[in-house]
């Protein structure tokens, strides 16, 4: 089937099977942001948002993005305050959840600009590091809302 959608606000048309999942399309457009780990909506490094919305791209079927708007970390371009944040932070080790976790805290910060350390921990607890890095990830966090000013360094 022709699905017709949006990524990082460029329109795209692909040929996928009607049980294609997302993910898998979108590795097939060259996002190799969008990670595999579990594949069963656990670990959050396949995170994307969907019209805003973070959503698991290894559980959502691809034709359920017809028509809609889907963003990866690709398209935040790099400069975003929320990659920066996590730059600054040293929020990761290996880098492989990065994007989702990336994503995720996006979507807590345009609902919660201000959050509490508590409430970035509960937006994250479906983003997985096996780095281990949660302690800057949520320092990260903190920069990006402004709750901090310096990373922390010890
Ligand atoms: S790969 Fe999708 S949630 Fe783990
Ligand atoms: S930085 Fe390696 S899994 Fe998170």
């Amino acid at each position: 089937m022709r699905l017709s959608f949006t990524v990082n606000g460029e329109p795209v048309e692909v040929e996928a099977r009607a049980d294609d999942m997302l993910i898998d399309v979108l590795n097939s457009l060259g996002l190799a942001s969008v990670r595999e780990t579990c594949g069963i909506g656990v670990c959050g490094a396949c995170t994307v948002l969907l019209d805003g919305e973070t959503a698991s791209g290894c559980l959502l079927l691809a034709p359920l993005a017809e028509g809609r708007e889907v963003t990866t970390v690709e398209g935040l371009g790099g400069s975003d305050p929320v990659q920066e944040a996590f730059v600054e932070a040293h929020a990761f080790q290996c880098g492989y959840c990065t994007p989702g976790t990336v994503l995720t805290a996006k979507r807590l910060l345009e609902e919660n600009a201000h959050p509490s350390e508590d409430e970035i921990r509960l937006a994250l607890a479906g983003n997985l590091c096996r780095c281990g890095c949660y302690l800057k990830i949520v320092d990260a966090v903190l920069l990006a809302a402004g709750r901090k000013e310096k990373a922390w360094t010890s």
